[in-house]
């Protein structure tokens, strides 16, 4: 298998798991991937996800052996790695756990999810200028609406990595945990997003998202028709009857 799931209450945690090639990222691994998650994505019950690796690599990168031999007509034909959009399109908040090397296809994995923790042995990069290519999951364009064009550039154009530190200097990653505690610590935070309301932790992670891609005054306007929407919804009332009669919530997630 080179995806173990596993749950975690209304946590999932997906573990690549292609050791012997660093988790480098396939054809196979993505379909897994955007599969399992699809399945989850529409259970109530799943409040989260959390991609993860091993201590040594996140995920090295796209496949470079399934690569080499392409025509550009193949590549143009399989529209290769399309299939990634579904990953990005996964309504439920996702989590990347970050130990060891997140490269290429790994770091733009890593920044496909909503947040990225990383280990204290994480190295970032966008490698391909080395292999004579560019970033192609979106790299070169969340990475710099990430760090900067000047952060970013130098990253692609020399291939340099960057530690857990600069990445979280940088504006990368969030959280940085020791290389042990790291899964533990994630599940926690996960833990916590998924006890939310599930169409609230959406809706916010939809608003959030959308600031990347539009203007302010129409971002504002978007949020608030997006706060509106959640009156429509059980748990607004049971979230602000709770404050009220100084409980904890119970969100139905509906
Ligand atoms: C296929 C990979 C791989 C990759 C590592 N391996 N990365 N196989 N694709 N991206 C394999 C190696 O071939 C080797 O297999 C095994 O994993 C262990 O790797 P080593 O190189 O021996 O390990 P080490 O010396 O510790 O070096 C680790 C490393 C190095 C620095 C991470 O493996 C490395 O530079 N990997 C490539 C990183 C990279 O260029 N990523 C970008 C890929 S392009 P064998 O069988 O030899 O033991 C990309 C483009 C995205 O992501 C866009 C696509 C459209």
């Amino acid at each position: 298998m080179d995806i173990i799931d596993k749950h975690y209450g209304g946590v999932v945690v997906l573990q690549l798991n292609r050791p012997k090639n660093l988790n480098a990222l396939n054809t196979n691994i993505m379909h897994d991937i955007v599969s399992i998650m699809s399945k989850y994505d529409k259970e109530p019950e799943v409040g989260c996800f959390v991609i993860t690796g091993n201590e040594k690599a996140f995920a090295a990168g796209a496949d470079i052996k399934e690569m080499v031999d392409k025509s550009y007509l193949e590549m143009l034909d399989e529209d290769f790695f399309a299939g990634w959009e579904q990953f990005v399109n996964i309504k439920t908040p996702k989590i990347a756990a970050v130990s060891g090397y997140a490269l290429g296809g790994g770091c733009e994995l890593a920044m496909m999810c909503d947040m990225v923790f990383a280990a204290e042995n994480a190295k970032f990069g966008q490698p391909e200028i080395k292999l004579g290519v560019i970033p192609g999951i979106g790299g070169s364009q969340r990475l710099t609406k990430l760090i900067g064009r000047v952060k970013a550039m130098d990253m692609i154009l020399t291939g340099k990595f960057i530690d857990a530190k600069e990445a979280k200097q940088a504006g990368l990653v969030s959280r940085i945990f020791p290389v042990e505690t790291l899964l533990e610590e994630t599940i926690k935070v996960a833990k916590i997003i998924s006890n939310y309301s599930k169409p609230t932790t959406q809706k916010a992670k939809e608003v959030v998202n959308r600031a990347e891609e539009i203007g302010l005054k129409e971002g504002v306007l978007f949020e608030r028709s997006m706060f509106h929407s959640l009156f429509a919804t059980q748990d607004q009332k049971e979230g602000m009857k709770a404050f009220i009669e100084k409980r904890d919530p119970d969100f139905k997630g509906f």
